[in-house]
């Protein structure tokens, strides 16, 4: 009898069919990789499986049984649990506490912490989890605050555990922690399925591998059978070449350099604590760590939009005290969050393209804007970065996320800078513009462009970068160069464990 059987559900958004009939069979004792891009219709078919999204259509058939799942009590009393891709937990409460908080079995609004506080050790020996049951929240890293939700689940009794995309913010060692989870758990016959959209770790993981694509299950196979650019193709719908082409790098003359730069952040807490740099032209230096670290305070803070203490030099001349305007003169920004501060979602393609230079010739001659050129302009690079439009007068916010960054990144690059700061450059975006993203960027580097490239994607730091900055608690724990770019290495750098 299947874990879990779905047979053609259908979730739609208004126009949007999100799930497009969508069957999937999951067994006990087994890892199943539910495998497509940003947008495909992962986590809305897990949403609906947890009960936190009713289908419009579709069957659902748990252990033999058709089951109708209303909320997510209703999945958690049939066994089924689900960590999502952002935490739920209450960061002033101890583990113990948040494992059983909200579980029916806490007493007359009482929780039983002594006997919880037990089965939570029990439980995590048996997992191989290892969280203090006393520990705060708030005071655990990342990677164990998610063992503390597959805590919660299986507490809750849940045999089919759910995993949204779990590795999204663990450094390697933290990934190969929560693996060794994966596989105890399987080991007892749970059925788990991984959400993911990283081809590596399904080739690792997976006893069966869906691919999902617009919605739709394109394949269902095995590792044995498929190989990565196998997958790759089937998730993106053509083939995708998967490692960036990128010869070495002529680093010429130091573009931009910090010297040590405090920067705080929202809070008033120390975020950057003393941090040099230096980045060459015709050079990628990337800037790898777990999320959380300093990066974002870094970048705004050499780009001017945060203050800082220390030394900012961009293209020769000491910027520490320049506006975020005359700083953006002599370099370009992809920032992080493409949505707040890439693009304007309600204007057109045309305009967020010309964004930086709306008010000068060619797009504007005195006040008057030159529609013909923003329009030939525009159509011209729409077709340059392959952005899929109908017209340059379509409104940015109809476009798909990887599309919206590719605006960002084409409007970026297209003033030939001489340097560029790029934050998560391909974050949310799908592997066939990861693809294109990478190879502009290297490009640009070999015409002599200096690049800080800010990344938690450690898979995108180190196919890029021709040095690595690892950032850790707001100071560079290391700069590493050729054969010193060691992914282990770089790990525990990234943990402070180095
Ligand atoms: N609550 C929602 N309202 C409207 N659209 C949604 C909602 N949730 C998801 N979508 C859309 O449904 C599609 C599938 O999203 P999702 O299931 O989150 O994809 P994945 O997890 O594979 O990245 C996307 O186009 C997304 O924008
Ligand atoms: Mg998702």
């Amino acid at each position: 009898m299947p874990a879990l059987e779905l047979r053609g559900i259908v979730k739609t958004f208004g126009g949007l069919r999100a799930n497009d009939g969508v069957d999937l069979v999951v067994q006990w004792g087994e890892v199943h990789a539910l495998l497509g891009e940003n947008g495909a219709g992962k986590s809305t078919l897990m949403n609906v499986v947890y009960g936190l999204q009713s289908p419009d259509a579709g069957e659902i058939v748990y252990d033999g049984q058709p089951v109708v799942i209303r909320r997510p009590e209703d999945a958690i009393r049939r066994g089924i649990g689900m960590v999502h891709q952002h935490f739920m937990l209450i960061p002033p409460l101890t583990v113990a506490e948040n494992v059983v908080l909200g579980h029916e079995s806490a007493r007359g609004g009482m929780m039983d912490l002594t006997a919880a506080g037990q089965m939570v050790s029990e439980l995590s020996h048996r997992y191989g989890l290892e969280v203090d049951p006393r520990a705060r929240v708030r005071d655990l890293s990342v990677g164990l605050q998610q063992r503390v939700e597959i805590l919660k689940a299986l507490y809750r009794g849940a045999r089919l555990l759910i995993l949204d995309e779990p590795t999204a913010v663990l450094t390697p060692q933290e990934i190969d922690r929560l693996f060794e989870i994966v596989s105890n758990l399987k080991a007892e016959g749970k059925a788990v399925i991984f959400i993911t959209h990283k081809l590596a770790e399904v080739m690792r993981i997976a006893d069966q591998i869906t691919v999902m694509r617009r919605g739709k299950v394109v394949a269902t196979t095995t590792p044995a059978e498929s190989s990565p650019p196998d997958l790759a193709r089937l998730m993106v719908g053509r083939p995708v070449l998967l490692r960036v082409e990128k010869g070495p790098a002529h680093p010429g003359d130091v573009l931009l350099e910090v010297e040590a730069l405090k920067v705080e952040d929202d809070l008033h807490h120390p975020a950057v604590e003393g941090v040099d740099l230096q980045v060459r032209a015709g050079e990628i230096l990337g800037v790898a760590g777990v999320e959380g670290n300093g990066q974002r305070e870094l970048v705004e803070a050499i780009v001017g939009l945060r203050p800082a203490k220390g030394r900012v030099t961009i293209a020769g001349r000491d910027m520490s005290h320049a506006t975020t305007h005359r700083r953006l003169k002599d370099l370009s920004h992809i920032p992080a969050d493409r949505q707040q501060m890439g693009v304007i979602l309600d204007m057109s393609i045309a305009d967020n393209l010309v964004l930086p230079d709306f008010d000068r010739p060619p797009f504007a001659h005195w006040l008057i804007r030159a529609l013909d050129s923003i329009r030939a302009f525009a159509a011209r690079i729409i077709k340059e970065y392959d952005i899929r439009a109908e017209r340059p007068e379509q409104r940015t916010g109809s476009l798909s996320g990887g599309n919206q960054q590719k605006v960002v990144v084409a409007r970026e690059l297209a003033t030939d800078p001489k340097i560029l700061i790029a934050a998560q450059p391909t974050r949310g975006v799908d592997v066939g513009s990861i693809e294109f993203i990478h190879r502009r960027i290297v490009e640009q580097r070999d015409r002599g462009l200096a690049v800080l490239l800010v990344s938690s994607e450690l898979d995108e730091v180190l196919s890029l970068s021709d040095r690595v900055a690892v950032i850790y608690r707001g100071q560079i724990a290391a700069v590493l160069e050729g054969e010193a770019i060691d992914r282990e290495h770089i790990g525990l750098l990234m943990a402070g464990a180095a």
